[in-house]
């Protein structure tokens, strides 16, 4: 624990924001489950109690905090006691894995560099909520999904992996969103580990892989399944 299998490097510690299901919660667990893979979980938080990516981190013996929204009368106290969980664990790097919040510029400054986020189009098209609905309206052949660095605007930074997902003839917005998150939960996992192993470097607000033998990695376009 603690250390990459095999080579004495120390594993980043993350940890990992989520409202909800928790299915990219999920992939990073399992990938986390290899002993070579660099990051290790501190910590889950939940703005939201009872939800099934808090039972995921459990199962896994991840520790577990509940943050609501709720219990705070703002943004910043409700952040800082975010931070507060994350500095308990010892957490240096932030992944966000459906976190349903809005963060303050504040925090994302603070964790400038050190704070990812997966959204489930490819950015920087259909920005916000209703995504898979939008892609369908406005008829577009190709989405995807995106993990990006996080910047002050909503879903906006350098982009790490994008996977592109074809919208077929008689999707719904479940229909294709549940394939969609299918590649997210490929390149999730994908996009941390260059992150950890310093492969991904941000220049000129753009990520720069490197030292990786597969520079495809960075359009992955996966088939199905
Ligand atoms: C995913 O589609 C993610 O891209 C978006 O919220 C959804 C979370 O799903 N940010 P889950 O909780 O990981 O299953």
């Amino acid at each position: 624990m603690g250390v990459v299998g095999g080579t004495g490097r120390t594993k980043l510690k993350v940890g990992v924001l989520i409202s909800g299901g928790g299915t990219n919660l999920q992939a990073l667990i399992d990938a986390c489950s290899e002993n070579s893979f660099p990051v290790e979980i501190c910590v889950v938080i939940s703005n939201v109690a009872d939800v099934k990516g808090l039972e995921r981190a459990e199962k896994a013996n991840i520790p577990t905090a509940v943050v609501s929204h709720k219990d705070y009368n703002g943004r910043e106290p409700f952040e800082a006691a975010i931070n507060e969980v994350l500095a308990q664990h010892k957490v240096k790097f932030v992944c966000l894995a459906g976190f349903m919040r809005i963060l303050t510029d504040s925090f994302v400054r603070k964790w400038h560099d050190r704070l990812i986020n997966i959204h489930p189009s490819l950015l920087p098209a259909f920005k916000g909520l209703h995504i898979h609905e939008r892609v369908i309206d406005e008829g577009v052949r190709f989405t995807g999904c995106t993990v990006h660095f996080v910047r002050p605007a909503m879903d906006d930074g350098p982009i790490i992996i994008q996977a592109a997902v074809p919208v077929l003839p008689g999707d719904t917005p479940d229909i294709l969103g549940a394939r969609v998150l299918k590649s997210e939960h490929k390149i999730y996992p994908m996009a941390l580990k260059l992150v950890a192993e310093n492969k991904a470097r941000i220049v000129g607000e753009k990520v720069v892989l490197l030292g990786t033998e597969t520079p495809e990695l960075a359009l992955l376009n996966p088939c199905e399944g």
